[in-house]
């Protein structure tokens, strides 16, 4: 490993040319409008695209049909997607600027004498339950006359039927409904199949993309061909309905909103897109009764039209809301430095894009708004609901933007453990193979991974009680907390040959950071045992948490060593020592300063161009564990360079994939994730 320290930044602006200014930086790939797994749209970048030059896509890569057109003063231009309509001509908008935040992306293009700011919104709205589920987001379109003049302007934009379905030969069907506020497209599979998924994508409920229904509003839904060149032709819509319902992929059905904006020199128009299925969640109950879970928003709303209405009309509220969350975010993460305010930005509406938020049904039909769960795919990796090793990256977002989600999400599995259908003594790893399916594994063959869930269930479970002194989650579940301990006391010291949370790189026996692990979760299970009032079994597990401290820095050569193990044995060998986070996390130290010195000067020699390798078996890194590794070291240049190599590889143009967590420390280049929730890691530095 070559040692050296190159100018990151100056290295990451040299890799993009681009024809725009972008700030912070250009991403692997733009968020537009992510708020579920299945609402997940993208402008993929690599080195650059501008929003009229490629389609966007879902997160997997596959496009998402979304068009936008603008006419001024007669000319047409694109602005959004890369449509050809035959036996029209238009002028592409010239992308002059964009700027990511929290929850915003915003490009500016402009259009002969008129600048188009196109502004997509997906809210956050942690602490609004009802907000927080809601599958939907904003696209703005601001027309601002670039010469002081007023310009004749009309906006057009439609999605295509590739929203509802990962399979395009598949027959969809649609209908619009206009209200006195707004007009409605609705599309879905003709056939759909509830809780399955093809390519990711979900198969069954409605996508919706909605617009006020102003006096210039049109609207049409037909062959792409038809409604753009209408659109293209007349600056307006035919205000018709196609009714030949066929596959995707036949003469592309796409759905058409316009508007008139009138001869102006500043107005907008906003439309929102999202998609909605009932039931979300099939979750497993007593007895292995399956149950039907809702999206919480519908304890507010008795239909998606009603829904949609407040959506529109909450926009400036909305938008106010986003621009106070995102300025708080900024601040905060700028008190680390610049570089980590663009990976944190970049980073939660992806974290949260992954989850959706549910209630269930009481006996009468009624909604029960006490019964409240989170779910979270494992996007991109397999798929899993609820991986415990997942949502424990990840944890740092929940924590900061609302621990209680975090609650949620770990209720998931507890409830199920605590019917006593999983038969392992350690937590189980995920709570069903497949998403949307929370089908629990009562044949206890989900992927293993023993010290690594159970000691992850126990940091979050102590951790969400520390932030909130809600400590009822510890008290309901004390029990399986100490079952769990029980294996951590048994495994942690010398932990068998198991897989950690890092799969990819394979078994190991004797792991050392998994051992940290093992052993700050018996500590963390001490401090559990003290807020429930078992103080004779509190300082047991403390003692035993010492004593295998003492053995351990003789074990990972911490003692007399240049640097932590990888595993015990093995000198030559080092790695990430990412878990003593968790010390870090929930106010702990039992392991001794010098083995963070020792950890910091080690790392300084191996740090290469884009951070430091994960570990010794490969070149690749991952940048949720660089990042709470930059929590642990003791010197804050080291702390900013390991920050400053992962805002590398989001800048440095060699992917176009959704923010992969998992590259390559020498040359930047991506490896196998993409759009992982893991990336609410990177908030670290914000929740200790
Ligand atoms: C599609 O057809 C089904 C079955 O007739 C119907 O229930 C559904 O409302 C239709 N969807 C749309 C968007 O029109
Ligand atoms: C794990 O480490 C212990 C303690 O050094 C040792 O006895 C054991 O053989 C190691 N296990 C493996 C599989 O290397
Ligand atoms: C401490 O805990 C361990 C593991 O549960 C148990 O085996 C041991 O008996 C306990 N010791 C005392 C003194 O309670």
């Amino acid at each position: 490993m070559l040692s050296f320290l190159p100018s990151l930044v100056c290295f990451a602006a040299a890799a993009n040319a681009l024809d725009w200014t972008a700030t912070p930086f250009n991403p692997p790939a733009i968020p537009l409008v992510v708020r579920t797994p299945y609402v997940s749209a993208w402008l993929p970048q690599g080195p650059g695209v501008a929003l009229n030059d490629a389609w966007p896509t879902f997160w997997t890569g596959s496009i998402l049909g979304w068009a936008g057109f603008a006419k001024v003063d007669g000319t047409s231009y694109s602005f959004l997607g890369a449509a050809n309509v035959d036996g029209q001509s238009f002028e592409k908008a010239v992308q002059t600027s964009f700027e990511f935040t929290s929850t915003q992306s915003t490009f500016v293009l402009t259009a002969g004498p008129v600048d188009l700011e196109v502004s997509f919104l997906s809210p956050v709205e942690p602490n609004d339950l009802v907000k927080y589920s809601t599958p939907f987001g904003y696209m703005s379109v601001k027309a601002t006359a670039n010469d002081g003049a007023s310009h004749s302007v009309q906006i057009y934009s439609d999605i295509s039927a590739e929203w509802v379905s990962g399979d395009l030969g598949l027959s969809a069907n649609w209908s619009t409904t206009t209200t006195g506020s707004n007009v409605i497209h609705q599309v879905s599979l003709l056939s759909p199949s509830q809780y399955a998924e093809v390519n990711d994508h979900t198969q069954y409920g409605s996508a919706y993309w909605a617009t006020s229904n102003t006096a210039g509003t049109t609207y049409q839904s037909g062959s792409d061909t038809a409604v753009r060149a209408q659109f293209l032709a007349n600056g307006n819509l035919a205000n018709s309905q196609d009714t030949n319902f066929r596959a995707i992929n036949d003469n592309w059905p796409v759905f058409g909103l316009a508007t008139d904006l009138g001869t102006t020199s500043s107005a907008s128009v906003v439309f929102t897109v999202g998609h909605v299925r009932d039931p979300a969640i099939s979750y497993i109950v007593d007895g292995g009764a399956l149950e039907d879970r809702s999206f919480h928003f519908w304890s507010a709303f008795s239909s998606v039209g009603d829904l949609i209405d407040d959506f529109l009309a909450d926009y400036n509220d909305a938008l106010t809301r986003a621009e106070a969350f995102d300025a708080q975010v900024d601040s905060d993460a700028k008190a680390i430095s610049n570089d980590y305010a663009g990976v944190v930005a970049l980073s939660i509406r992806q974290a949260l894009g992954a989850t959706e938020l549910t209630i269930s049904k009481n006996g009468d039909g009624s909604w029960n708004t006490d019964d409240v769960l989170l779910f979270m795919k494992e996007i991109s990796s397999d798929g899993n609901t609820n991986t415990v090793d997942v949502i424990f990256p990840a944890w740092p977002v929940l924590l900061y933007t609302n621990p209680t989600l975090g609650k949620y999400l770990l209720d998931v599995l507890f409830q199920y453990q605590a019917t006593g259908q999983y038969p392992n003594r350690y937590s189980v790893h995920d709570i069903g193979a497949h998403y949307p399916n929370a089908v629990g594994h009562n044949d206890g063959l989900d992927e293993a991974m023993p010290v690594e869930e159970s000691g992850n269930m126990i940091i979050m479970a102590l951790s969400y009680a520390q932030r909130t002194g809600d400590n009822s989650q510890l008290t309901t579940y004390a029990d399986l907390l100490d079952q769990w301990t029980q294996y951590l006391i048994e495994d942690s010291l010398i932990p068998e040959d198991q897989l950690s949370t890092d799969d990819f790189a394979g078994h190991l026996a004797n792991q050392t950071n998994l051992a940290i692990k093992g052993i700050i979760g018996i500590q963390a299970m001490s401090e559990i045992a003290s807020i429930v009032g078992d103080s004779d079994k509190s300082a047991n597990y403390s003692s035993i948490a010492s004593s295998y401290v003492e053995q351990w820095l003789e074990l990972s050569g911490a003692n007399g060593g240049e640097h932590l193990n990888l595993h015990y044995g093995d000198p030559s060998s080092w790695g990430l020592a990412y878990n003593l986070y968790a010390e870090k996390l929930l106010d702990i130290s039992i392991f001794p300063t010098s083995v963070y010195e020792m950890q910091t000067a080690w790392y300084k020699t191996v740090i290469d161009p884009y951070g430091i390798p994960l570990d010794t078996r490969h070149t690749y890194t991952k940048s949720d564990w660089e990042i709470w590794t930059s929590v642990i070291v003791t010197d804050t240049t080291l702390r900013d360079d390991i920050i400053s190599g992962v805002r590398a590889w989001a800048a440095d143009g060699l992917s176009t994939q959704p923010f992969g967590d998992w590259y390559e420390t020498a040359d930047g280049s991506p490896q196998g994730f993409r759009a992982r929730p893991v990336v609410g890691g990177h908030l670290a530095h914000l929740v200790i």
